[in-house]
C-alpha cells in the first residue's frame, strides 16, 4: 500500500524561539518533508518570532540552511526549497517589546479557514506571559492551537504552575503538548498491532504474560547539555517517552481513536501503577552515571569530566532501571521492568513482552527444551516487529527444537521513508488532532508517580552507581532484574 498524503488546511503557525536548536534540527526539517509531499503548499506561512535582530531573508536563510543541514541530500530539491524558504517570515519580539506583538497581530491572517499555531519552542516560564501577550493583543483566536514541549515542570507542582499558566488562556483542547515519541511510526504501530489485530489481545494479560521490558539506550553522552544535568534521566526520560510506551503496551482497547478514549486509558494505567516509596526506592529503582573509557583504542569523556566546574561532583543519573507494577486484572504480578540511559552501549529502543513457559511440554524426547515465546518491538533504529517461537529444525535426526524469529523489518517490508515523529505531529496540530499529544491530568500523573522516586534518591546518601561508558549500564541494573530470575533482553537471540 504506498502512503496517501492528505492536505491539511492552510495555515499560520508562529515559532516562538525560531532562532533555537529545536526549530533548526526537527521543525524547519519536518515542515520541509510534509511540504515536499505536498500536504501544503504555498497557502501556508510560517512567521519566526525571537529577541534575535533578523530580518524575513536572514530567517528564509536560516531555514534554508536547516534543510540543507539536517534533510538527506536526497530529498533536498532545489525548486521545493525556494519555494519552501518563501512561506517563511520573520518579527523581532521580546515577550515584553509591545511593538513586536503588533507586528504578530499584523502578519497573521483572519481567514477562519486558516488555522492558527503558536509553538512554544521557549523556555516554559515564558508560556504564561506569551499566552497573556496573545490574549492582550488580540492575537488569541478561541480556535487557535498552542504548542508546548518538555521540560513541562520539574515536578508535580512546577508543571502544574506551567500548565496553570498556559490555561489562563487556553481551554485544554487547544493545548498539544508534545510527547516526540508518540509520533513515532513504531510507537503507533503498537496501536495497531494491538488493535488491528485478533491474535495478541486474548493473551495480553497477565495469565499469558510472564513480564514486559522497555529498554532506551543511547548511545550518545549527555554531559555538555546543559538542561541535562538539571533533569537527569527520571525527568528526561522516564516521566514522559517511556511512561507513555508503558501506557501503550498496558492500557484497555480505547472504545474508539477519539483523543480523549485513548488518553483515557492511558490516565488509568498512569494512575493504577503503584507508587515506588520509602525503601522501595531502593529495591526497585537503580540510578547510574558513566564512567569514561581510555584505551589505546578508545577515549569516552565521563560525564563528570563533560561537566562545567561549577557542576563537578553532580549526582544526576545519567541512567535508570526501574521495576513498575501495574495494580490492575489485567497486569497484576506481571512487572514492567523500564531502563534508559546514555553512553550505553548502542542505540536502541525496544520493547520487550516475554510471554509465560508453556503449562506443560509433550517433547520428552526432544532436543533442546521449548522456551518461552518473547514479542519484541524494535522502535529504532531497524524499526521492526519479531516473534520469537519454537519450530521444529528442518530435517532427519528426531524432533529438535530450535527457537527463531518470524521477523518484520519495516525497512525491507516498506519501500518508503519513515516519516520522523515532528512531520506527524506538526501536522496533527494544524488537523486538530490530539490523540498522540499528553493531556494534562496524563502530564500530572505521570509526576505523581515519578516525584517520590526523585525524593528518595535525593534524601539518600547514595551516589548513584557508576557504569562505563558503551555497557549496559550499572550492575545494580542486571541485580534488578536478574533477582526476579530474569535477564534484560539484549537482542542476542537473533
Ligand atoms: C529527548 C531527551 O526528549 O529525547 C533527550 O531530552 C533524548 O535526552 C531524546 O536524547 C531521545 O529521542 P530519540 O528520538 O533520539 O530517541
Amino acid at each position: 500500500m504506498s502512503s496517501r498524503i492528505i492536505p491539511v488546511q492552510p495555515f499560520d503557525y508562529v515559532v516562538f524561539g525560531a532562532t533555537g536548536d529545536l526549530t533548526k534540527r526537527k521543525l524547519i526539517p519536518a515542515l520541509y518533508h510534509r511540504f515536499l509531499d505536498g500536504q501544503f503548499d504555498e497557502q501556508s506561512r510560517v512567521i519566526g518570532v525571537s529577541r534575535s535582530k533578523l530580518s524575513d531573508a536572514d530567517f528564509q536563510q536560516a531555514a534554508r540552511d536547516a534543510v540543507t543541514q539536517f534533510v538527506e541530500k536526497q530529498y533536498q530539491e532545489k525548486d521545493v526549497v525556494d519555494r519552501f524558504v518563501k512561506l517563511f517570515s520573520y518579527i523581532v519580539n521580546d515577550v515584553t517589546d509591545e511593538a513586536g506583538w503588533g507586528d504578530i497581530r499584523k502578519a497573521l491572517r483572519d481567514d477562519p479557514k486558516v488555522v492558527r499555531a503558536f509553538y512554544l519552542a521557549v523556555a516554559p516560564d515564558l508560556f504564561e506571559p506569551i499566552a497573556e501577550q496573545l490574549s492582550k493583543t488580540k492575537v488569541y483566536r478561541r480556535d487557535a492551537r498552542v504548542v508546548i514541549e518538555k521540560p513541562l515542570g520539574h515536578d508535580l507542582e512546577s508543571s502544574k504552575e506551567i500548565n496553570d499558566g498556559v490555561a489562563k488562556i487556553f481551554e485544554e483542547d487547544q493545548v498539544y503538548r508534545i510527547d516526540h515519541y508518540l509520533g513515532k511510526e513504531t510507537v503507533q504501530n503498537l496501536l495497531a498491532l494491538r488493535f488491528a489485530n485478533m491474535l495478541f489481545e486474548p493473551i495480553w494479560n497477565s495469565a499469558h504474560i510472564d513480564h514486559v521490558q522497555l529498554t532506551v539506550a543511547e548511545s550518545v553522552g549527555a554531559g555538555t547539555r546543559g538542561y541535562y544535568d538539571e533533569s537527569g534521566a527520571l525527568r528526561d526520560m522516564i516521566q514522559n517517552h517511556m511512561l507513555q510506551l508503558l501506557c501503550l503496551v498496558a492500557m484497555e482497547p480505547p472504545a474508539s481513536d477519539d483523543a480523549n478514549a485513548l488518553r483515557d486509558e492511558k490516565l488509568k494505567v498512569l494512575r493504577a501503577l503503584k507508587p515506588i516509596v520509602n525503601g522501595d526506592v531502593a529495591r526497585n529503582t537503580v540510578r547510574g552515571q558513566y564512567r569514561g573509557v581510555k584505551s589505546e583504542t578508545t577515549s569516552v569523556a565521563s560525564y563528570q569530566d563533560e561537566l562545567p566546574e561549577n557542576k563537578k561532583g553532580s549526582r544526576t543519573e545519567t541512567f535508570v532501571a526501574l521495576k513498575a507494577e501495574i495494580e490492575n486484572w489485567r497486569w497484576a504480578g506481571v512487572p514492567f521492568y523500564l531502563r534508559t540511559g546514555k553512553r550505553m552501549a548502542e542505540r536502541v529502543s525496544e520493547i520487550c513482552i516475554q510471554f509465560k513457559p508453556i503449562p506443560h511440554s509433550v517433547f520428552d524426547h526432544a532436543e533442546g527444551a521449548p522456551k518461552a515465546n518473547k514479542l519484541i518491538i524494535r522502535l529504532q533504529p531497524n524499526e521492526g516487529v519479531k516473534l520469537m517461537m519454537m519450530i521444529k529444525d528442518p530435517g532427519p535426526g528426531g524432533m529438535r527444537l530450535r527457537e527463531v524469529p518470524l521477523n518484520l523489518s519495516f525497512a525491507e517490508t516498506f519501500a518508503e521513508r519513515t516519516p520522523e515523529a515532528y512531520e506527524r505531529l506538526l501536522m496533527d496540530v494544524i488537523r486538530g488532532s490530539q490523540t498522540l499529544f499528553m493531556r494534562r491530568d496524563e502530564l500530572e500523573a505521570a509526576w505523581a508517580w515519578v516525584d517520590p522516586i526523585r525524593d528518595a534518591w535525593e534524601r539518600s546518601s547514595e551516589p548513584p552507581q557508576t557504569y562505563t561508558a558503551g555497557t549496559w549500564g550499572p550492575s545494580g541494573a542486571i541485580a534488578l532484574i536478574e533477582r526476579d530470575g530474569r535477564t534484560w533482553y539484549e537482542g542476542t537471540d537473533q
